[in-house]
């Protein structure tokens, strides 16, 4: 098929801290999957993480991390196009745009910007208002047809539809509508040590997530202290949080379905679960962490993947600017 006739798929990782298992199996881990059929765009999205007060050292550090962690969980910079998004101006020039057709009541509704104002009292500024308007502007360059995200982004990526489908109907059609790609499991991966939070790298509580670059002891340890319940049943249950976690996680782990693994389980308790799961996910872990290592040490290959996704992913940023810049009124320069 040729690139003309591919589909696309554009997601975004943020940069401002290590990544977790969260992350990774709710989003990251899908992002290859589709890289014969998709024309796929993956971007660090160095924007969105200054809404929150960054290190500017570790920011820099964390935003090559993410990019050698892309192609460590299996992303082909030949086939996808990896980017980091301050390298590529038209998501501020069309997030601009976007931001005069986005109403003031819609972006208020956000629940994570009402999460994370309410966690940075100190610092509620314009930018994190404005970050689902500058997610609306990544996903709309591109055209892109499917969204690969964790269930924590859906109320986002809703958001992006109205606003594009505002636009396409003020302007005539500009923007392809885009779609979620939620995982069937894996969706939101909880906290280990409160299963009613998901899991997140801005958690207090280091016990509570695992990074993708932890030492095999360290996500044994964290496995271990895992948060269950007082029955000992291993089955996947609304009132079981912990263990509904768990189970979630080895299934992923494993590449068995939620019913193997209750099956594999049934009449053992949580000493044989916790461990088994810990074990499991220090091997799926264990190859990304790696080659993740081995990429940092080859800072001019990084180099070079994120300039030429940067001029593909501008070329393609472009085409969509040039018509909205035409569409609203703006003289051709
Ligand atoms: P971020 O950086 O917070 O998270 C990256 C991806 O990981 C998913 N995720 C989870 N999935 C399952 N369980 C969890 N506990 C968990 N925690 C995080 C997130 O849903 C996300 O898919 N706004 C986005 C970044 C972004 C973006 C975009 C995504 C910017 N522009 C355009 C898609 C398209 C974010 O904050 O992701």
């Amino acid at each position: 098929m040729s690139e003309h006739q591919k589909k696309t798929i554009f997601s975004g990782v943020q940069p401002s801290g290590k990544l977790t298992l969260g992350n990774y199996l709710g989003a990251i881990r899908n992002f290859p999957l589709l890289q014969e059929e998709y024309q796929c765009i993956y971007c660090v999205v160095d924007l969105h993480a200054i809404t929150v007060r960054q290190e500017p050292a570790a920011l820099r550090r964390q935003t090559l991390e993410v990019l050698a962690q892309y192609i460590a969980c299996g992303l082909d910079p030949e086939k996808s196009i990896l980017f980091i998004q301050s390298h590529v101006p038209a998501h501020a020039e069309l997030a601009w745009i976007l931001n005069c057709y986005t109403m003031f009541g819609e972006a208020s509704r956000m629940t994570q910007f009402k999460d994370k104002a309410a966690k940075h009292s100190d610092n509620v500024n314009v930018g994190l208002f404005d970050y689902p308007v500058l997610m609306a502007a990544d996903i709309l360059l591109y055209q892109a047809d499917l969204v690969p995200v964790g269930v924590d982004q859906l109320q986002h990526i809703e958001l992006t539809r109205n606003i594009a489908q505002r636009f396409n109907g003020v302007y005539s059609d500009t923007f392809t509508m885009p779609e979620p790609y939620i995982p069937k499991a894996g969706a939101k991966i909880m906290s280990l040590t409160d299963p009613t939070r998901k899991m997140s790298k801005s958690d207090q509580n280091p016990g509570g997530f695992v990074l993708l670059m932890d030492k095999p002891d360290d996500i044994l340890r964290k496995f271990k202290r895992a948060v269950t319940d007082s029955d000992n049943r291993i089955v996947v249950r609304d009132d079981k949080p912990g263990v509904s976690n768990l189970i979630t996680i080895y299934a992923l782990a494993t590449g068995q379905t939620i019913q193997q693994v209750e099956e594999q389980f049934a009449g053992k308790g949580y000493g044989e679960l916790k461990p088994a799961v810990g074990e499991a996910v220090v091997e799926l872990l264990r190859p990304i962490r790696e080659k993740t290592e081995d990429l940092l040490k080859n800072k001019d290959y990084l180099e070079q993947v994120y300039t030429a996704g940067a001029q593909k992913a501008s070329a393609l940023a472009r085409k969509t600017l040039d018509k909205v810049y035409r569409k609203v009124g703006f003289i051709k320069r």
